[in-house]
């Protein structure tokens, strides 16, 4: 009988296979509940108390080359073929691929912790919008020539109601809520009727902070500027150019130091070396009065960025449509890192 199990043993050993039903094949011919090592087990007990010991011996030794073997070609079938048989629910499980956020969802929550920190509340508007909140009450009336700074979609029924060009709307429905002190800031998707290209596209993300307290100056507005820039660039150099914007007074651009060291420094700068990164200025007091808020009593600061900006600067992405196509591979390569 030792001779059995022997010949057993020799089988065992030679086999081989890449197919995962032959493998499950042998296993259960062998290690089944009805399988050879289960029959010879059960032989063991009638065995004679002095052969008990060799046999016992090659018994177990082709118990362990059975499951040896089985492990192998299990590991190997599924290395070579991706087939996967989880004979063992205890082994290690693998690692299953998770996706990532968006670029731009990382620089928004990044931009958004940022101001949270120096206790900025987050504050939100509806995308389509009326007049009065995205133009009128931001000191845009009707036939203004800077409504056409921003070409919108009008929704064709009714030309009140229009799919927001920025989202200073927010400031507005946020005012009109709430008394001052107000700190916040308003993230959100926006839409223009642009030619699409490399730089623009009819659907963007914006970012609006404003700040409305008693004797709130110039000076605090640049501080935050200051704070906020070199808090996402790093060690950088802002500059404040006088600008226009309606709902502002005084208005600028803000502008960060790029460098000119790169032909690409060159030609993104224009041979300035300095990039625009938003707009900002202390809130017109027609706006707050607007809003019911007494401009003699309080006075504020406002900004409006777009992130698709900032994040094509912080990752040097040259095409703003990337953000948009989707495309995997691009997708792949930013990790949230903040
Ligand atoms: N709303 C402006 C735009 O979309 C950006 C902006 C400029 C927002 C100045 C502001 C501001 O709050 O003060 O181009």
């Amino acid at each position: 009988m030792i001779d059995h199990v022997k010949r057993h043993l020799e089988e065992v050993q030679k086999f081989s296979s890449s197919n995962v039903e032959e493998i499950e094949g042998f296993r259960v011919k062998y290690a089944g509940k009805k399988g050879v090592l289960n029959d010879l087990f059960a032989f063991f007990r009638d065995v004679p108390v002095k052969e008990k010991k060799d046999f016992g011996k090659e018994l177990n030794n082709l118990k362990v080359a059975v499951n040896e073997k089985v492990k192998q070609l299990q590991l190997q079938s599924k290395t070579s073929s991706g087939n996967t048989i989880i004979s063992d629910p205890s082994r290690t499980a693998f690692p299953i691929q998770t996706g990532n956020r968006h670029p731009l969802s990382i620089v928004k929550n990044r931009i958004i912790d940022i101001f949270t920190q120096i206790g900025f509340s987050i504050s939100e508007g509806p995308e389509i919008e009326d007049d009065w909140h995205n133009f009128t009450a931001l000191n845009l009336p009707e036939h203004h020539p800077a409504r056409d700074m921003q070409d919108t979609f009008f929704i064709q029924t009714n030309p009140d109601i229009l799919l927001r060009t920025h989202t200073s709307s927010v400031q507005v429905r946020h005012m009109e809520k709430n008394q001052p002190p107000i700190r916040t800031i308003s993230p959100g998707r926006v839409f223009r009727n642009e030619a699409i290209s490399s730089r623009a596209h009819c659907i963007f993300h914006q970012i609006e902070g404003l700040y409305i307290a008693k004797d709130v100056s110039f000076a605090d507005l640049k501080q935050t500027l200051k704070y906020f820039t070199e808090a996402l660039f790093g060690n950088s150099k802002i500059r404040l150019r006088p600008s226009y914007f309606p709902f502002t007074e005084p208005s600028a651009e803000v502008d960060i130091y790029w460098g000119l060291e790169t032909e690409t420094d060159h030609r993104i700068t224009k041979g300035t070396g300095w990039l625009e990164i938003m707009g900002c200025g202390m809130v017109d007091p027609n706006v707050l009065k607007n809003c019911d808020i007494n401009p003699e009593e309080y006075s504020g600061f406002a900004f409006g960025m777009g992130i698709e900006r900032i994040a094509m600067l912080l990752y040097q992405v040259s095409d703003i449509r990337l953000f948009f196509e989707n495309d995997i591979r691009f997708l792949k390569q930013f990790k949230a890192t903040f």
